[in-house]
């Protein structure tokens, strides 16, 4: 059975070893990002990546447009994913901006804090209510709302107030998805990679592999595993 994996922001970062991961399995992987001409260099770049052994099949990443804040960019995304593949089996809602550690809650600018949820909040929501039709389509739908731990209602501070209200609401959309998409056996989770090195996580941070393999676990769900849960390595966080 062919899976058919789609990952936003797949053009750096955790999203595009996210893709190099899935592809590496086996799966074939639609690598999405807002500049078409990055996409088209990622996927290639992911498609030449070495393999584990020699012998591995083919590794395949098809480019696709796509930015999550536009309508127009996820309907045509939709549009095209149906007509080549009459379903989508994995969504990976990746993409994300505005890390802001300059603001803190009490002072911060609130257009910074709309532009966060635009992408953040807004763009997974706006991919899942596009791609539905096609999740349902699946016999074994699954998304990957890719979160942060700093999201942890648990442990909230005042810092990174955009990015850390964007990620909380994410994980809300989490729990609203996985009740209502529990009997089609769409499985919904959130799931931090962990601090990972990337342009977003700057240095210090964990090797993007290793992030990018704690998104491609919730991925990968059997159609026995959890819905509904926040998740890092496999491990439960808390809300
Ligand atoms: N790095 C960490 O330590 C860390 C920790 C916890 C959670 N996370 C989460 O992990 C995910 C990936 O983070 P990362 O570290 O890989 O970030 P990154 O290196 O900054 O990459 C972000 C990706 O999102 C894309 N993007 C931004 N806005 C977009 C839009 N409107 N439409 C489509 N794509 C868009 C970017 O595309 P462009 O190249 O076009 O800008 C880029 O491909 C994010 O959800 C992040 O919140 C990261």
């Amino acid at each position: 059975m062919i899976t058919i994996c789609l990952v936003t922001g797949g053009n750096r970062g955790i999203g595009r070893e996210v893709c190099r991961q899935l592809a590496q399995r086996g799966h074939t992987v639609i690598l999405t990002a807002r500049d078409a001409k990055a996409a088209g260099q990622a996927a290639r770049a992911v498609s030449h990546a070495p393999r584990a052994v020699a012998a591995a099949p083919a590794m395949t990443a098809e480019p696709l447009q796509l930015d999550v804040t536009d309508e127009a960019s996820v309907a045509a995304a939709a549009r095209h994913v149906g007509e080549r593949y009459g379903k989508l089996d994995v969504l990976v809602n990746n993409a994300a901006i505005t890390y802001d550690t300059w603001q803190r809650a009490t002072t911060a600018d609130l257009a910074v804090v709309r532009e966060a949820a635009e992408t953040n909040l807004y763009g997974p929501w706006l991919m899942v209510q596009a791609f539905l039709p096609l999740l349902r389509a699946s016999e074994h739908g699954r998304i990957v709302n890719v979160s942060s731990a700093v999201a942890s209602l648990a442990g909230l501070g005042g810092g990174t107030p955009a990015y850390s209200a964007s990620k909380v609401a994410l994980n809300a959309l989490t729990r609203m998805l996985a009740a209502e998409l529990r009997d089609d056996g769409i499985l919904v989770n959130s799931i931090c990679p962990g601090w990972v090195a990337t342009d977003m996580g700057g240095p210090g941070g964990r090797p993007v592999a290793e992030g990018a393999a704690s998104v491609v676990w919730g991925a990968t769900l059997p159609d026995s595993g959890p819905t509904g849960g926040f998740f890092q390595d496999g491990r439960r966080l808390p809300w």
